[in-house]
């Protein structure tokens, strides 16, 4: 199952954690979205997705690649996150825009995984460090290696 994980880690590098862990057990290429050789996706099986959590959704770089890409006939993807407030259904449902936007190029998104990650972007926290502190923490990053067992699993059951 050869893997690609296509990620954007900007504010503290809490999500380059998670796409770590999750590349370790599927022995994924990790790659910056300004870095991907576009013409060699078609070698892989499944591609990963992931960033910080934006204004409500994935990084803006993680959109704009996706918009470059052709129509991907149903290729497999997963999509992570990690962001300062918890992910709650139907609230704040961050990783719905980006997986809205891979599904119009025809990927098939078969997972998804969100964990906090520390922040510190609003004014408001900064005097006590930030919420979210400490996160990605171990249990956290087991959480990802988990989710990425599964998500093999998953595939396997696809194929
Ligand atoms: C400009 C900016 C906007 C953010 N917007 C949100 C948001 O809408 N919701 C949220 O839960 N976290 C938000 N965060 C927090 C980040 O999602 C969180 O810190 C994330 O773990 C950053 O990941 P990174 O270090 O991999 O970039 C924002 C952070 C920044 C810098």
């Amino acid at each position: 199952m050869k893997t690609l994980i296509i990620y954007n880690s900007k504010h503290h590098g809490n999500t380059k954690k998670i796409a770590r862990a999750i590349s370790m057990v599927l022995e994924a290429d990790l790659v910056k979205p300004d870095e991907v050789d576009i013409t060699s996706l078609s070698t892989y099986d499944l591609i990963g997705f992931g960033s910080g959590i934006y204004y409500g959704k994935h990084h803006k770089s993680l959109f704009d690649f996706v918009a470059k890409l052709t129509n991907q006939k149903g290729r497999k993807t997963f999509i992570f996150s990690t962001s300062g407030i918890k992910k709650i259904s139907f609230f704040n449902e961050f990783d719905k825009p980006l997986k809205k936007k891979l599904l119009k190029k025809d990927f098939s998104v078969i997972e998804e995984f969100n964990c906090r990650g520390w922040d510190t972007y609003p004014f408001w926290v900064k005097p006590f460090g930030g919420i979210s502190k400490g996160r990605p923490n171990e249990k956290d990053l087991e959480n990802a290696g988990s989710f990425a067992r599964e998500l093999k699993k998953e595939y396997l059951k696809t194929i």
